[in-house]
Formats: C-alpha cells, sequence, structure tokens
C-alpha cells in the first residue's frame, strides 16, 4: 500500500518513557516494555484507538495499567496491534520473543558474526517490540541488556551506562539511561566479546568526552583513522556550526553484516565494517577517504538528525541532505576541495541524474513511498545536499550559519520539516526563498541551455539563459526553478569585471570578476557592460546547482577553459567536454567502419597536463581520466553499450600511445618511496601514478606489463597493489591467474580485502567474466548473507560493469533477476537495491530493453514478494 505525505496526521498518542529489558539467550530473545503512554492534545481525535506497529513478533503477554488484556481487547492486522479503548494515561507492559539468530533481513535485531546487534531505521523498531514506531514520537528510554558474561562482556546501548552487575548462572546485566527524548529509529543494543580502543576529547565549553571505537579483536590495528577522523569531526563542528557534543560518552561499533554504510543510533554509532576500519596495509586511500567522511557524517547527525529530527519520512532528505552537506564541507577541508567537488559532482551526474530520468525519480520530499527503504536513494542523500548547498551558495557561509543557528536552537528537541528548515534560513536573513522551495517538490533534472552574444559596439556581453524540466511520473509539468548559476568570463589576460545591467554589484563579492545569477524565468537574458573582448564564459562554477547545462562551446574555447580557468571544476569539466567529443567522433568512425584518431589539439593538452609539474597531480588524474561509460550513458540516447565502451577504449588506447613517453616520466616521477599517509599530498600523486599506469598498459608490451608486475609485487600499500592488481587483471597478462592467487594468499583472513579481490574480478571489462563471477558465488569466502560480499560480486558485475553485464544474449539480466529472487526472502533491502541497473531499461538499444522487460517480469510474476522489490519492479514497468 502506498503512504501519502498529504495524509500526515499528529500522533493520537504520546510515548514519554520507554523502559526496555533484552534477555539475551543463543536460541531467541525476550523482550519486555513498559510504555508510559498518554494521549496527544493535539490529536484531531481524542478518542481514537491505540495503534501499535509491530512485524514478526510473538506476542507472550499484554497489559495495561498493570491488568493483563483478554483476547477480545485488542487486535493484530498485518503490521498494526490495536486496542480499542484505552485511558488518556496509562502504561502498557508488553512481552514479546524474537529470534535474532535468524533475522537474515539485517533490520531490527539481529545476529553477525557472533554479535548482537541493531539496525532500526527507518522502520525496524518495529520487529523488536510492538510500538509508535515513527519518528514524531519521542521518549526517553531506559534499557536493560541481560546475557552471558563470557560470550557477550560487553553490552551497550544508548546514552550514559548506570547500572552493571553479575547474576547467577554466569550472566550479567547493564542498565543504560538516555536523557535525550529519541525516536525508536535511533535506539541502538550491541552485545558481544568486543575490544575496544579509546581516546578523548575536551569539548569547548570544557566537557570531557570519553571516546570508545569497539571491533573484534584481531581489528584493534585498524581504528586509529577512524578515531583521528572522529576528534576532527567534532573539533570541525564546534568551529563551523558552532555545535558541541552533549553526552560524557560517545561509542562506535563495527559490524560485518550491515545494510548500510553506517547509523547515527544516539552516542552508539552502529558501522559496516567497511567504513570504520582502515591501515595502509589493507585499505586503499578511497576507502581512508570513505572512513573519514562516514565517520564524520554519522557524528554530525546527532545534532543534524538526533537533536532535530524528522517528522516523517517524506522529510529524510532533512537529515540526510544536509548531513551530506556538512560531511562533504568537512572533507573539502579536510583535503582537497576541488578533487572532493568533482567527485561528488561526478556520482551526482551519474547515479542520481540517471535516477531522476528513470521510473524511481523522485522529489526532494517525496510525496508518496510503498516501502521507506527504497527512499534511501542518491536524490534524498546527493541532490538533497546539492540543495542545501544552494541554499549556502544564495546567502553566503555567514547567513547560512545565521540559519542554521536560528534552525538549531529553535527546533532543539523537535521533529521537524523540510519547511522548517527553509524557513529557518529565510527568516534568519530577510530573505525569500518561496520559488527555491520547488527544489524540494519537483523532480527531475533541470536543463540550462545557454547561449552568449559579444556586442563589439557596445560593448557588452549577453548571456541567454532557458530552462526546462522533463516530466517525471507523476509530473508533467513544471514550474521554472530558482537556479543559482555562478559565472565570470574569461578575456585574453584574466578574469574580466562583471558589471550586470539593472544590478548593483554583489556585495559580498571579494573580488567583482564571478558572480551568482538568480535564474528564475523560463527564458532570462543577463547583459554585462563594459566588456572589453571576446570573452569566454566560465559557466556553473563549483557546480552551483545540479542542472544539466548545455554551451555551444567551440573547441579552442574548451581548450581555453581546461588550461586557464580559476575555477577547477570548471577546468576538469571542459576536459570532459573534449573528451566526449572524442569519444562521439570515435563512435562516428566505428560506425562507418574507420579507425579512430584522437585530434591533435586534445593529444597536445594531455601533454602539457603531464609536463606541468606546477600542476595538482591529482587535478591532472582527474582531468586525464575520460568521461566514464556511467556518465556517457547520461550523455548519449539511446545507450549503445557496446558500441560506447569499444569508443573509449580506442581513444584510451589512442592516448597511451600518442603520450607515451610523458606517461613513464610521470610514472616515474609520481612514484617515490615514503611511509604512507592518507593525506591529500599523498594521494594525488598515488592517483596520477596509477592513471598513468591504467594509460600505460593499453600499450600492451612486456616492457609495461613488468611496471604492473613490479608495483603490484613491491608495494607496501593497498592502494598501489590494488592499482596494480585491476591493471593486470583486466589486461591480456599471462600473469593475471598468479596475481589473484598470490592476493587470496595474502589476504585471505581479512574479509575487507576479500571484498577488494571479488571485485576486482567482477569488474574485469573482458569476455568470460560472468562465468568467473558465477564460480566466485561458490568460493568459500562467498557468502551471499553478507551484504558487502554481495555488493563486491553481484553488484559490482551489474552495477559496475557495463559491458559485460549488459551482453547481448542477455544473460548478465537473467543472472541479476535470478539473485534478486534468491535475496527477495532473505533480505529485501539488499534485493530491492541490486535491482537498480535493470530498471533503467528505458535507456538502452530495443533489443535490450526487452531482454530486461522480459526479467523484470519474472521477477514480478514471483510470490511473496517484498514491498521493497514490489515497488521497484512494479514502478519501473509503469508505461513498458
Ligand atoms: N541514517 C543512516 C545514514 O545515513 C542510514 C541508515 C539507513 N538504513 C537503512 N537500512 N535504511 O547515516
Ligand atoms: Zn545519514
Amino acid at each position: 500500500t502506498t503512504i501519502y505525505l498529504s495524509d500526515y496526521r499528529v500522533p493520537d498518542f504520546l510515548i514519554d518513557k520507554t523502559e526496555l529489558s533484552f534477555e539475551l539467550e543463543e536460541a531467541h530473545t525476550t523482550v519486555n516494555s513498559r510504555l508510559y503512554l498518554r494521549r496527544n492534545p493535539e490529536a484531531l481525535d481524542q478518542s481514537a484507538p491505540l495503534e501499535l506497529h509491530g512485524a514478526d513478533l510473538s506476542l507472550e503477554s499484554i497489559a495495561l495499567d498493570g491488568r493483563e488484556l483478554a483476547a477480545d481487547e485488542w487486535v493484530e492486522e498485518g503490521e498494526l496491534l490495536r486496542i480499542a479503548s484505552v485511558p488518556d494515561n496509562f502504561t502498557l507492559h508488553c512481552v514479546t520473543r524474537i529470534y535474532p539468530q535468524s533475522n537474515t533481513s539485517l533490520e531490527g535485531l539481529y545476529k553477525s558474526s557472533g554479535m548482537f546487534c541493531t539496525q532500526c531505521e527507518a522502520e525496524g523498531f518495529r520487529k523488536i517490540t510492538y510500538y509508535l514506531d515513527r519518528p514524531d514520537v519521542m521518549a526517553e528510554f531506559y534499557v536493560d541488556i541481560i546475557a552471558d558474561k563470557s560470550l557477550y562482556p560487553v553490552l551497550l546501548s544508548n546514552g550514559n551506562c548506570v547500572l552493571e552487575e553479575d547474576l547467577e548462572f554466569g550472566r550479567h546485566r547493564t542498565r543504560w539511561h538516555d536523557p535525550f527524548p529519541k525516536p525508536a529509529y535511533l535506539f541502538a543494543l550491541v552485545a558481544g566479546r568486543l575490544s575496544r580502543v579509546s581516546d578523548r576529547f575536551r569539548t569547548r565549553s570544557g566537557r570531557e568526552v570519553d571516546l570508545h571505537i569497539y571491533v573484534e579483536d584481531k581489528d584493534l590495528d585498524k581504528c586509529e583513522h577512524a578515531m583521528t577522523s572522529l576528534k576532527n569531526a567534532m573539533r570541525w563542528d564546534e568551529d563551523v556550526y558552532g555545535r558541541e557534543y552533549d553526552l560524557d560518552i560517545f561509542n562506535i561499533v563495527a559490524v560485518d553484516d550491515f545494510n548500510m554504510g553506517a547509523m547515527e543510533n544516539k552516542s552508539l554509532n552502529i558501522f559496516n565494517t567497511s567504513c570504520v576500519l582502515a591501515k595502509p596495509e589493507t585499505t586503499t586511500d578511497a576507502g581512508f577517504q570513505r572512513v573519514e567522511g562516514v565517520v564524520a557524517h554519522e557524528y554530525f547527525h546527532n545534532w543534524s538528525g538526533n537533536r532535530v529530527t524528522c517528522r516523517d519520512w517524506f522529510q529524510l532528505s532533512l537529515k540526510e541532505g544536509f548531513t551530506v552537506f556538512r560531511d562533504a564541507e568537512f572533507s573539502a577541508d579536510m583535503g582537497s576541495p576541488t578533487v572532493k567537488r568533482v567527485e561528488d559532482v561526478t556520482l551526482l551526474r551519474t547515479a542520481q541524474f540517471a535516477e531522476d530520468a528513470g521510473p524511481m525519480a523522485h522529489p526532494v520530499r517525496p510525496d508518496s513511498f510503498i516501502e521507506i527503504s527504497n527512499f534511501y536513494t542518491v536524490t534524498i542523500y546527493e541532490k538533497g545536499a546539492e540543495v542545501v548547498r544552494m541554499i549556502h551558495t544564495l546567502l553566503g557561509a555567514e547567513g547560512f550559519r545565521r540559519g542554521s543557528d536560528l534552525y538549531f536552537e529553535r527546533h532543539d528537541g523537535q521533529a521537524v520539516t523540510c519547511e522548517d528548515f527553509v524557513r529557518a534560513m529565510e527568516e534568519a536573513n530577510g530573505v525569500d526563498l518561496q520559488q527555491f522551495r520547488r527544489w524540494y517538490s519537483q523532480a527531475g533534472t533541470p536543463r540550462l541551455a545557454v547561449s552568449g552574444e559579444y556586442d563589439e559596439a557596445a560593448q557588452t556581453y549577453t548571456l541567454t539563459v532557458k530552462q526546462s524540466c522533463p516530466a517525471t511520473p507523476g509530473q508533467a509539468e513544471k514550474l521554472p526553478f530558482h537556479i543559482p548559476l555562478k559565472v565570470a568570463l574569461l578575456g585574453e589576460a584574466g578574469q574580466l569585471r562583471l558589471n550586470l545591467q539593472g544590478h548593483k554589484a554583489d556585495p559580498d563579492a571579494a573580488d567583482n570578476t564571478e558572480r551568482v545569477l538568480a535564474v528564475t524565468e523560463d527564458t532570462q537574458a543577463f547583459v554585462f557592460t563594459d566588456i572589453p573582448e571576446r570573452p569566454v564564459p566560465s559557466l556553473l562554477r563549483g557546480f552551483s546547482a545540479p542542472v544539466r547545462l548545455h554551451f555551444d562551446y567551440r573547441r579552442d574555447e574548451l581548450l581555453t577553459l581546461m588550461a586557464k580557468d580559476s575555477d577547477g571544476f570548471c577546468r576538469w569539466d571542459a576536459s570532459q567536454q573534449l573528451g566526449l567529443a572524442e569519444i562521439l567522433s570515435a563512435i562516428s568512425a566505428q560506425e562507418s567502419g574507420q579507425a579512430a584518431v584522437v585530434a591533435e589539439d586534445f593529444v597536445a593538452a594531455c601533454r602539457s597536463l603531464l609536463l606541468d609539474e606546477s600542476l595538482d597531480p591529482a587535478m591532472v588524474a582527474l582531468m586525464l581520466q575520460l568521461p566514464s561509460e556511467a556518465y556517457l550513458a547520461e550523455l548519449i540516447s539511446p545507450v549503445d553499450v557496446q558500441a560506447i565502451y569499444r569508443a573509449r577504449e580506442a581513444v584510451r588506447k589512442g592516448l597511451a600511445h600518442a603520450l607515451r613517453s610523458e606517461l613513464e616520466a610521470c610514472y616515474g616521477r609520481c612514484d617515490v618511496e615514503e611511509e604512507y599517509a592518507a593525506n591529500a599530498e599523498q594521494i594525488a600523486r598515488r592517483s596520477l601514478k596509477n592513471t598513468a599506469l591504467a594509460y600505460l598498459m593499453l600499450c600492451e608490451d612486456g616492457e609495461v606489463y613488468a611496471l604492473a608486475r613490479r608495483q603490484f609485487e613491491r608495494s607496501g600499500n593497498m592502494t598501489d597493489r590494488l592499482a596494480a592488481l585491476v591493471a593486470i587483471v583486466n589486461a591480456a597478462e599471462p600473469y593475471k591467474g598468479e596475481a589473484l592467487q598470490r592476493f587470496y594468499q595474502d589476504w585471505q583472513h581479512e574479509p575487507l580485502v576479500i571484498n577488494q579481490w571479488f571485485q576486482v574480478q567482477a569488474t574485469c571489462r573482458l569476455p568470460g567474466t560472468l562465468g568467473r563471477v558465477k564460480e566466485l558465488m561458490s568460493h568459500p569466502a562467498f557468502d551471499i548473507g553478507n551484504p558487502n560480499k554481495v555488493r563486491a560480486l553481484i553488484g559490482a558485475f551489474c552495477g559496475q560493469n557495463a559491458v559485460n553485464f549488459h551482453a547481448e544474449d542477455g544473460s548478465g539480466y537473467a543472472y541479476l533477476a535470478d539473485q534478486v529472487i534468491e535475496l527477495n526472502r532473505r533480505n529485501p533491502q539488499i534485493a530491492s537495491r541490486l535491482l537498480t541497473p535493470l530498471t533503467k531499461w528505458q535507456k538502452y538499444l530495443p533489443a535490450a530493453q526487452t531482454a530486461m522487460k522480459a526479467e523484470l517480469r519474472r521477477i514480478l510474476a514471483e510470490p511473496e514478494l517484498s514491498s521493497d522489490v514490489y515497488e521497484v519492479v512494479s514502478k519501473s514497468l509503469q508505461g513498458a
């Protein structure tokens, strides 16, 4: 059934206090809950029945104010337990039995590697006990945990530990109290044999906070980076947002089996091991950065999510968009801002633009859903963060801070809406964001068609901007968005001063050579006066809005932007537009049976990047990488996967041969012996080195193979080792089998490294990969119950290996459908997520479309589809 935002009503009952007691045993767990309930004075219906959520529970007893309820006093219907008549104030005592050991959905209370843990967001708490499982019901929690002391020496929940005691028969009990009222989705419990790394943080106002990271004993040597990241995040939130931590203890726990990255449960963050453990020998640079970003993200939720939470799940982006924006700014400050921005824009322009153009397109604040788990999307997270970033751009850093201060102060302890956030931003700055609000309600990626005209006689330059937005499911027509379009005009000697006809100079601008244009109409002209020469416009600087922008640049203009623009994003984007042009011309060449030739001026531009030692190596690496196949699939229609792949490879090969000596020199320059550190400078150098290596491999001779082999055998860090392995596996290199075997031998006891091993093989571009993937599914290290393994093998093959997944015989599609059907029973969230590549069938050639739809229909015909899988399959077949 579909849930609508427009049906929102305040809760009929509130819970002031929640007392829980967990008796953890090997066969089952008994949950005793005592809820202190009262009617909500604001409820519309003051005689409404009490309706509690519950799923997969076995109810042992239920009592109201101490009196056991008779069988005819309550009824259970689907996920609701209804008690028709209750007083205005009462306590409800429920005893339920649950089976964490056989809970494979990894939602609610479950067991992972011998440890009990929970995941309650969004609606997992109802799998623990009957409750008002909605985020606008906030209670103070008291939690007892009772378990065998030798099996589960560590027992954790939210807040402060107020009691520890030994019981008979080798059992023990801890009691936790969380003084901050919270919704059930922020509840957490952990029990296991865990070791910990501890540190301390002193807040600005002098509170001493104990920090603990709990892991399995063997992982104690992989916690340092997460701990440093946590302390950096705590300091940064004080410095940038004025937000301090509010308890004396902050715990992080790492678990192997986890559906997502991590969870911000109050003072007890639970992490996927892949987002917390890191050391140079086992973790790549990207892995280190992910740990830093996710640790910060979950920590930042303490304010943007916990102290101020969401009224209902349609407001999910209120906490996620804002928190992603916060963690992105943090990572930018810790490392390289431009690289971070380019990475984020890349994700947005591939995955999010694709979502916005597909059958699951939804606004940042959706109007309806069937299964909320399906809405933890790139739109809610990444586009939501872009919407917050645009507010930041419109208000400036100080104005944004005034707005966030008002938001946190006004709504502390409340469950609120995206509207409340925007209103705080408006009121703190005396601005009107009425039209801007459409970013929350309208789905789809706006298109900006921009043209420029120079009038030499009048010395004016006119930018004409047209906006439009394609229809999305349920939204045929769109109203114009308020789009902040950041621009500069490049002249021969640098950026020109900008005087905009009919506007005052921008008062906040540090210099007047950059401006944020307010695009608000369907068509708008911006006239710049006193422009002494024909400029090259630098548009959408820093990617100031999540739009597709088109400007008909000449080649020489793109080359100018690529070489000279002071905006790192625009420089990189110019390189991507030139790369796109090469790939498009290679596709035409292929169609007419000719060999692709890379244009001399593009080769020359890449050569000067390689030779210029004054440039940031990370930027050089990014600019040398051609647009990804995923991005090309967003720009070319219909998508001929094989043609795109062949053309892109042809251009890469052309570049490799033309630039071989420069690539070799660059490799040599970047290949320095140094002690590993995950800092921006070293990461940049490794990234350029490995980009050069990947190109050199395309020369396909013994010399370059020897280089890769040497790097594989000698490097002491996983970044270089894995890059070499990827290079070897994707080449026609006889050493491949041996390299994979050695890698496995070396790392078989490190699950996170074995995930990489699976992924390298699943993403191999060569033919025969599907067969290998199927073989690997029966490898002893594979485990279909572990989401990281599923993502590394099945997810990587279907989502990151287009040329094999879209094999013309349809074998990739059938394989994915089989896996979804298998996982639908075991873990609906993971099944539904895996499905994404099949849902984008509209983009592909007719034969591919037919085959993809047939597999979707096969899934739809399965009995007992979970709501997760049902929603995605049925919506993606609409209009088929
Ligand atoms: N709130 C978490 C985060 O973004 C995500 C957890 C969502 N989990 C889920 N199973 N839907 O940090
Ligand atoms: Zn989050």
